[in-house]
Order: C-alpha cells, then structure tokens, then sequence
C-alpha cells in the first residue's frame, strides 16, 4: 500500500503536518505521501472538492478555514464530530469520505500522555479558557473521556453559555477566573491570545495555583508562552501546545491506516523544527 494523504486549508504552505506524517509513516514501515493541497478562498470550494474526490486520496485533513465548509460534502459525519459541528480528518473508503474531529482527542491524548496520572483522575477541576472552536472540541473530549469538572471562562460569557447549551454555574468571567484560580488542578488556555507578534499577551495573570496544578497552552509559537512562563515560576507543571498537534495527527494516521506510530521523542523533535 502506497499510502495517498494530504491537508487543505488556507494559507498552509508553512503547515508542520507533512513532517509529522513523514515521520509515521518511517515509525510503521509504510509507505505514503502527505501533500499540501492549498485551496485560495477566491476559488469555489464545491468545484475544488469535485476536483478532489477524482484524486483517489486515502484520506485528508482539513484545516482553517474550511473545517465547517467541508461537511456538506461529507458521506458520513462521525458522531463528535458532528457534536463540535467541525471536522479536521477525512477518511476516504470505498468511494465515501467520512468525516471525523480528531483536533480536542489529539489534546487530551497530548495532556495524558505527559501526565499519565490523569487518565485515572477523572474528578480533577479544570479551567477551560476561551470558547472557541478549539476550546468547544477540546470541552467535548474532555467530557467524552470522562472529565467532568469543567469550567469555561471566556471573554463574552454568552459563547461560553452557547458552546456548553446550557445555563449553568459552569461558566464564568475571565475575571472570576483570574480570582479563582487556587481552586483548579488544570488550567488549558485554548485561544490565540499570546502567539506571535503578541508574545506580550496573556489572557490571564497566573501569580498563584494550587499545589500540582498543571497549565497548558495550546498556543506553540512561541512554546513558552508569557501564560506558560508565569506558571513555571509559581510552580505549576506545564503542557506544551506543539504536542496537541502531534497527537491529533497521530489519531488521524490511526483512523487511515489502522496503525498507530510510537510518539516516543517526537516532540522533542519537533519542539527543535519550531525553535529554528
Ligand atoms: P478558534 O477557532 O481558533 O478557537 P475563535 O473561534 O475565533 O478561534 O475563538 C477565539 C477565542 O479566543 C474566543 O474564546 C475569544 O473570546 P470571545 O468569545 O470573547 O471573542 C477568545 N479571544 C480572542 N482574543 C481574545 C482577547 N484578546 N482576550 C480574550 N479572549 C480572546
């Protein structure tokens, strides 16, 4: 099998995802093609999925800012992927693309995985910050692995409101947040706030957490976040965002060739492309 992947989006020329699938398919022996399909928002996407489907691809990813365009266009909607209303991975089988989300299991495998007490710890209070669609797929996964002590603290609180569909006392302002934050075992930053040129932003001030507690910042230009850098020094452990990006493309790699390649220094790898 001479495996045929590829990812579109909008820009994506600087994309990492090629490298990270040339390095799964040298970790499971097999043979593949990863290729950047950039399709310009001046063209008519309905014309370039025609144009796609005739290029007999295994399966593609897709990213910004067609994660929500390309369902339409899909055979079959996996049931997460449905509920985040997004899709980021296609598998194409026998003549059908079916639609999956593998972006907030990517996430949770990524914060499991460097710390593996929490694949048991499933009562831990976490701090979502931001509802997005980021934060709305990692908020799913979570609960879907069986977290269930989630607050959303976001900037307009009524997204926050529309993302969990319900009212409820688990959502709160970026404030009260800011406030309570002694109270959270993990704090995960999901919005863009702090990436380059920004570097100087922070959506929140981390001056005090709890004993063990863990930050994380999807955020990975830069690595060290300002969030990440003020945790480190009150003492918190703290979770790379490069590594989201890592194991969401290892979930998509599995649902395309049923084979899953060891992450086993990867992100140090790829920690080292980032850094230049
Ligand atoms: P994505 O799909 O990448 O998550 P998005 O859907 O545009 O991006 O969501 C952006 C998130 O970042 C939102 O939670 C947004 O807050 P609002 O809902 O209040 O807009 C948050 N965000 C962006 N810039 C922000 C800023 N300067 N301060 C606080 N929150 C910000």
């Amino acid at each position: 099998m001479n495996y045929q992947f590829g990812l579109i989006g909008f820009p994506i020329k600087h994309s990492l995802s090629p490298w990270i699938h040339e390095q799964f398919f040298k970790r499971t022996d097999s043979l593949g093609d990863y290729s950047i399909i950039e399709i310009d928002t001046k063209h008519s996407f309905a014309e370039k999925m025609n144009e796609l489907k005739n290029r007999k691809l295994h399966g593609f990813n897709v990213t910004v800012p067609y994660k929500e365009k390309i369902i339409p266009f899909l055979d079959e909607l996996d049931e997460q992927a449905a509920k985040i209303g997004a899709v980021n991975t296609v598998l194409c089988k026998n003549g059908k693309w079916i639609g999956y989300n593998t972006d907030g299991a990517g996430y949770v495998r990524s914060l499991v995985s460097k710390f593996p007490h929490l694949a048991t710890e499933k009562d831990k209070k976490i701090l979502l910050l931001g509802a997005g669609g980021a934060a709305k797929g990692i908020y799913y996964a979570l609960q879907f692995d069986g977290y269930k002590d989630i607050t959303i603290a976001n900037r307009t609180i009524e997204k926050a409101k529309e993302m969990i569909g319900e009212e409820s006392n688990h959502v709160i302002t970026i404030q009260q947040a800011q406030t309570a934050l002694m109270q959270f075992d993990i704090i995960i930053q999901t919005t863009s706030v702090g990436m380059k040129p920004n570097i100087e932003n922070s959506i929140i001030e981390i001056s005090n957490v709890k004993e063990n507690a863990i930050v994380s910042d999807i955020v990975y230009q830069p690595l060290k976040t300002k969030l990440l850098t003020e945790a480190e020094v009150v003492g918190a452990d703290i979770h790379f965002g490069h590594t989201m990006l890592l194991y969401q493309a290892q979930f998509a790699f599995e649902i395309w060739t049923g084979k899953s390649p060891t992450m086993d220094n990867l992100d140090d790898e790829l920690q080292k492309i980032l850094e230049g």
